[in-house]
């Protein structure tokens, strides 16, 4: 068996998407868009599209994978603050459902290209709301000094001159705050920001037809097999509940993690077990070229041992790469580790594979679906 290698349990994927579909069907305004990014491995692709869900694109490439593996340009929502000109004209020839646009340079540059294409671009506006989603620093987007987004007070003038340009078809507001949310309030925080910004668009007479509230939702990392699907139910009903909505209005989700990350898991061998003076190591033939996850926020997957049942036992896991942050878990206890046993990282379907490098000129590992 070829180690390390990417399994992905698509019961799982059939059990989060159900999930996702009782929460959602009942309201014919609501439209969920897979944050691509998250994994876009085409075994997961099919089933995501077979559930109706439409597409959030961060690149030019994530667009193009997107419609290769069959889901319609209309359903794909496009957000980034670099938007390449090439991306641009990709979105506007293959006509996406909405730009999500960060900054008013942007938007000079799509009006330009849209006269080059003679093309109409459909757009929103990403908003920085200023609310602060209490996740690590690094996957924070929706405050003031983060990068993402149009500032509140900046926004007035910009929707105006996109809504005073032929090219642009104006739709609406989009927000993301950022990933891995498993507190609700900062989501409560984010719909009173809405609607304010409702009531005082609506005072300078501006139409909004649709309001996109980003994804982030996060996941259970330390009893994934407890928790194998979010609580989707509290999440929706939040907006259900605090957001208002006008009529007509459509409401759009981009949910990444909360799709993928529980059906994923990174399976590697034990090459090595080494003694030393306060610390034993089970090196493992994953590094963090397959997992970046651990070295790059300090995030812990949780480690099972699938082959041992031994008496369990305090292991530093760590890759073989030259890098001393690739480190997997520190003191984790399991089942007395030998040489050739297959040990599994989980909750690794999002930001796994899609993150995976070639550092140290390491073959990029295959995948394949598999039962838990
Ligand atoms: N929409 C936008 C505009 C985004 O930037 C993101 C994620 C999402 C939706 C989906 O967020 P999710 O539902 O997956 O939280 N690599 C990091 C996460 C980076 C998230 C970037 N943006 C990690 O491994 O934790």
């Amino acid at each position: 068996m070829r180690t390390p290698f990417y399994q992905y349990d698509l019961g799982i994927l059939e059990n989060t998407l159900k999930s996702i579909e009782e929460c959602t069907q009942l309201h014919s305004n609501w439209h969920v868009h897979y944050a691509i990014k998250a994994n876009a491995n085409p075994l997961l692709l099919k089933h995501i599209k077979e559930y109706g869900l439409g597409i959030d694109c961060v690149s030019g490439g994530e667009i193009q994978v997107a419609m290769d593996n069959g889901f319609p340009a209309s359903s794909i929502v496009f957000a980034g603050v670099g938007k390449a000109d090439w991306e641009i004209d990709l979105a506007l020839k293959a006509g996406i459902l909405c730009f999500n646009v960060e900054s008013e340079a942007e938007l000079d540059v799509i009006a330009e290209r849209c006269s080059a294409l003679g093309k109409t671009a459909h757009i929103a506006f990403r908003v920085n709301p200023d609310v602060d989603a209490h996740t690590h620093a690094n996957i924070t987007t929706g405050k003031a000094e983060n990068k993402f987004g149009i500032e509140i007070p900046m926004l007035l003038p910009i929707i105006r001159k996109a809504i005073d340009n032929p090219c642009f078809i104006f739709e609406g507001l989009h927000f993301h705050i950022g990933s891995q949310i498993l507190d609700m309030e900062p989501y409560r925080l984010l719909c009173q920001k809405v609607n304010a910004l409702q009531d005082h668009l609506e005072n300078e007479g501006i139409k909004v037809n649709s309001i996109n509230v980003g994804g982030g939702l996060g996941i259970d990392y330390v009893n994934p097999e407890q928790n194998p699907v979010p609580d989707f139910k509290q999440y929706f009903s939040i907006f259900e509940s605090d957001l208002k909505l006008r009529p007509g209005q459509q409401l759009h989700f981009e949910l990444g993690r909360a799709v993928v990350a529980q059906c994923g898991r990174l399976v590697t061998k034990v090459l090595y077990v080494k003694q030393g003076t306060i610390k034993k190591f089970a090196i493992v033939d994953a590094g963090f070229t397959e997992l970046i996850r651990p070295a790059l926020y300090g995030a812990h997957h949780k480690i099972v041992n699938l082959t041992s049942k031994g008496e369990l036992q305090k292991y530093d896991v760590v890759g073989p790469i030259c890098e001393s942050s690739d480190v997997f878990g520190k003191d984790e206890m399991l089942p007395e580790t030998h040489r050739g046993d297959l040990i599994a990282l989980l909750s690794a379907g999002a930001y796994g594979e899609v993150m995976s490098s070639q550092y140290n000129c390491r073959p990029l590992p295959p995948a394949e679906a598999g039962k838990f």
